[in-house]
């Protein structure tokens, strides 16, 4: 059985985990800074930074004692390497690095939005290959896995991705952050044919949602107060998962790939979920909610299937270019089809 120890710390949330093969979760820690950047409507990076450095060792020793594992139980220490904030990240990598010096491990370099999508690998039976649509705050992909960590983009915004969005419409609604969940919540009482918000046509399997922001900014400056906020979030909704939906179902169709996985904070949308299952002529997998937003388990997952093949890096063994080469490996490349 191998156990990886992970780090995240891409963002705004400091994150350890223990997960044994790739699959099973032995413990899952989490301390979120959402309410301290709800402050500044946004995560401000130095103040993220700090923060991560404050939390991460009692998050790291919280992992360990959960799991109820000892260092020499450890396969390897696995951290997120990018993309994401660079002082969040050098916070984990960093100490990932102390790690696997101090107990003479291998270190295992994770790009965050494979990590992502292998949070569908936890307490499931997915086998590659499969398409992943990937919808997080930063980023919206559809990529191609042909094996376990190793995927193509075959499409991706052109702007704005789906999470900033939903953030960025949230805003202009008057609510909190992060926008997502408030937009979905709202969503469910709404009526999402009230408002036409137009898709954007871009060609292929990539997407826009910047035009989407600036119709719903139009659409509100026409509105008398008090506006009908359950309809507008229903109505916003209903553009963003579709949009997403038809160019997931394109690719597939394109890839004839056999499954298709959720992944990104936006993969928590219960919109999205219902209708991408209901829609698929394909099985779905979704991870668990609390899966779907950045964790370290996912982190953990990826490098059990990235250690498999990268078994020789250590820290004494040049590990500050190891965590470099995992990385650049498991980046996910542009295909075009
Ligand atoms: O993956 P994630 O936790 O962090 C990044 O790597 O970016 O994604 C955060 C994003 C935010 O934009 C947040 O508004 C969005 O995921 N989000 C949602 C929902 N929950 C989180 N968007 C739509 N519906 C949700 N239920
Ligand atoms: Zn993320």
């Amino acid at each position: 059985m191998a156990i990886y120890l992970a780090l995240e710390t891409s963002c705004d949330e400091t994150a350890v985990a223990v997960v044994a093969d790739g699959r099973r979760i032995l413990s899952n820690c989490l301390i979120s800074q959402m309410q301290l950047h709800q402050t500044y409507g946004g995560v401000v990076p130095e103040v993220a930074a700090r923060e991560h450095l404050e939390d991460i060792n009692s998050v790291i020793e919280l992992a360990m004692e959960q799991a109820s594992v000892k260092p020499s139980d450890l396969a390897g220490i696995a951290c997120t390497v990018g993309p994401g904030l660079i002082g969040t990240l050098l916070v984990g990598i960093s100490a990932a690095k102390a790690l696997a010096f101090a107990w003479d491990l291998p270190l295992i370099g994770v790009d965050h939005l494979i990590a992502h999508v292998c949070a569908s690998y936890l307490e499931s039976d997915l086998q590659p290959p499969f398409l992943a649509l990937l919808v997080s705050g930063g980023h919206t992909q559809i990529m191609y896995f042909s094996d376990f960590t190793q995927a193509e983009v075959i499409g991706q915004t052109i702007d704005d991705a789906a999470g900033e969005a939903y953030d960025k419409v949230a805003r202009l609604l008057g609510l909190s952050y992060p926008g997502g969940p408030e937009i979905d919540r709202l969503a469910v009482t709404g009526n999402k044919t009230k408002f036409k918000f137009p898709k954007a046509s871009v060609d292929g399997y990539d997407f826009s949602f910047s035009g989407l922001k600036t119709a719903v900014l139009r659409c509100l400056q026409k509105l008398e107060q008090p506006w009908p906020i359950a309809d507008l979030a229903a109505s916003f909704q209903a553009t963003v998962v579709n949009t997403l939906i038809e160019k997931t179902l394109a690719a597939q169709i394109k890839t004839q790939a056999p499954a298709i996985v959720l992944a990104g904070g936006v993969a928590a949308n219960c919109s999205l979920r219902k209708d991408l299952i209901s829609m698929s002529p394909v099985p779905v997998f979704l991870p668990k909610l609390n899966l779907c937003t950045d964790n370290a388990a996912m982190v953990a997952a990826a490098a059990a299937y990235i250690g498999r093949t990268n078994e020789t890096q250590s820290l004494t063994n040049k590990a500050e270019n190891a965590y470099l080469t995992a990385y650049s490996r498991s980046k996910p490349r542009r295909k075009n089809c």
